[in-house]
Parts: structure tokens; sequence; C-alpha cells
């Protein structure tokens, strides 16, 4: 088999995981392959993207701020990156056309079924955290798994309103979202809060349901502010590495044609990095 090139781009992009994961594969499944991180600044998105076509690429992922940008840039979508507005990994066709395809939601969902296979999220309402596009993904997930009730908590409550229209689901303000939990099978953080260098999220589980399963999207750090305190009291928890993953996944087989697993050894890999 011929090599395989593969690369995130983003700017900035040094920290991205996703050469480790990638490689991991690479070398796990015996393939001939390789996968990069390339710095394209917004400016020479497309450029950049052209570079990578000539340069004989199978595709790559997109992180930020470019998740946006590129869709216009796509030949075709899938239907999440059509209903998140937002692609992640695009695959480039013989012809050199850009194929584009959103796998965070699939990564979100599977994670989460990995994490609590006995679950049925679709038997109460869902309360996510934020409206950006991690958020977005996370509800086009929600709704395609068929939750039916998706309450959207997010400070600027405009965006509230624009991303529950959108998936069917109901805008909450951002001061009653610990209240709003009180019936929520899954509680989804998907700002940014509680990453590593911003502030924690606030938010107090005395209201949450008991058989609430809560989720983080952050992963670093691994444990945040609110996974430890729903961990201490009883709540199953997700995090976000799990969602990483997985998103990994199907990224993978566009590229290498083996849609490969999620397993120990990948997450022992992954726990040394920062
Ligand atoms: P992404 O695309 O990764 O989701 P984003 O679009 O910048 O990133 O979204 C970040 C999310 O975190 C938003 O929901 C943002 O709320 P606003 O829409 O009000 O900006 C939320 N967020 C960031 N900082 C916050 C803070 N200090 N308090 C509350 N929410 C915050």
């Amino acid at each position: 088999m011929a090599e395989v090139k593969a690369a995130v781009i983003g700017y900035p992009v040094e920290h991205s995981l996703s050469p480790l994961i990638h490689n991991f594969w690479i070398d796990s499944y015996g393939l001939s392959g390789s996968y990069g991180a390339i710095a394209i600044e917004p400016e020479n998105l497309e450029q950049g993207i052209k570079a990578l076509v000539a340069g004989g690429y199978a595709g790559f992922n997109v992180t930020l701020p470019h998740k946006i940008a590129v869709v216009p840039l796509c030949a075709s979508l899938d239907e999440a990156a059509r209903a998140i507005g937002a692609v992640n990994t695009v695959k480039i066709d013989p012809e050199g056309a850009l194929q584009g395809y959103n796998t965070d939601a699939y990564g979100f969902w599977q994670a989460l079924v990995a994490a609590c296979p006995d679950r049925d999220f679709t038997a109460r309402p869902a309360l996510v955290l934020g409206a950006g596009g991690a958020a977005r993904a996370v509800c086009y997930a929600l709704g395609a798994q068929g939750v039916k009730n998706i309450l959207v908590a997010n400070r600027t409550r405009e965006k509230a309103e624009t991303l529950a229209e959108s998936f069917d689901g109901w805008a909450v303000p951002w001061a009653e979202r610990e209240i709003a939990a009180r019936e929520a099978g899954l509680i989804v953080n998907a700002t940014s809060l509680g990453m590593k260098g911003k502030q924690a999220l606030k938010f107090s589980l005395n209201y949450a349901h008991a058989g609430a399963t809560v989720c983080d999207i952050v992963y670093a750090p691994r444990q945040t502010q609110l996974l430890k305190a729903a961990q201490a009291r009883g709540f199953a928890t997700v995090g976000g590495l799990g969602m990483l993953l997985h998103q990994a996944r199907p990224a993978f087989e566009k590229w290498f044609g083996v849609l490969p697993e999620v397993n120990a050894a990948l997450y022992e890999k992954i726990k040394e990095k920062p």
C-alpha cells in the first residue's frame, strides 16, 4: 500500500492530540502512513488546503479556528456537517475535491454510550450548557438519537435560542441552569469553562436528578471541577477525552480504510500527555 498522508490543520495546532491518536492507530494496525499537524493562519486557509491537495494528502482534520471557514470550500457535506454548520474531517477525493464531514456529534454519542452502556438517555430531558460549535454538535447528536427535550443554557441568551430552535429544544436562562437540571438525565458542559487557563464552570448539582449523568467535553484537564464534584456526589460522569478519541475513529477510516478501536492502551498513552 502506498503511504497515506493525513494531518490536522488549525491555528495554533501544536497542542493538538490528534497526531498522537492517529499515529498510534497507524502503528497498531501496521499501516503505511503518517499524520502530522500543520499550522495554517486563517488568511491562508484556502492556499494551505491547496498545498495539501497538491501534496497528495488523503485528507485532514480541521480544528479551531477553521471548522466553519472550511465549509464553503467543500464540494460536498455529510448531513452532520450541514446541520452543525462546521466541518472537522475532510477527505480529498481523486479529483482533488473536498468532501466535508463532521464526526464530533458521533464522537460525543459514542463516548457517552461506551462509558454508560446501560443508560437510556432518551427517557429524560438533556441539559446542554453552551451554544458554540461544540454545543451545536452535542445538540445535533442528542436530536439524532431521539432525545426529545433538549434544554440549552448559555450566557448569551440569543445564542441559546438560535441553537435550541435548530434542534427543537428549549432555551433556558443562564441564571436558571441549575434548576433546569432537575429533570435532566444528562447534563453536558459544552462551554469552554473549566478548561486549563479558563475560569471554572459555576454549577451546583444540588438540584440535579440523582440518576443524571454528568458529562464534560473539556479534556484538559482530564478531571474538571464539575466532574470531581459530580463524582463525589455519586453521579455517573463522562470526561471529554472519550469524545476526542471517538470522533477520530470515522475520520481515520475515511483515509486509512480501517475503523480503529479506542482501547485501554490508547487511553494509557494519551493519559501521559498534558
Ligand atoms: P466552541 O466552538 O469550542 O464551542 P465557542 O464558540 O467560543 O467555542 O463557545 C464557547 C462557549 O463557552 C460559548 O457558549 C460561551 O458562551 P457565550 O456564547 O455567551 O460566549 C461559553 N463561555 C465562554 N466563557 C464563558 C463564561 N465566562 N461564562 C459563561 N459562558 C462562557
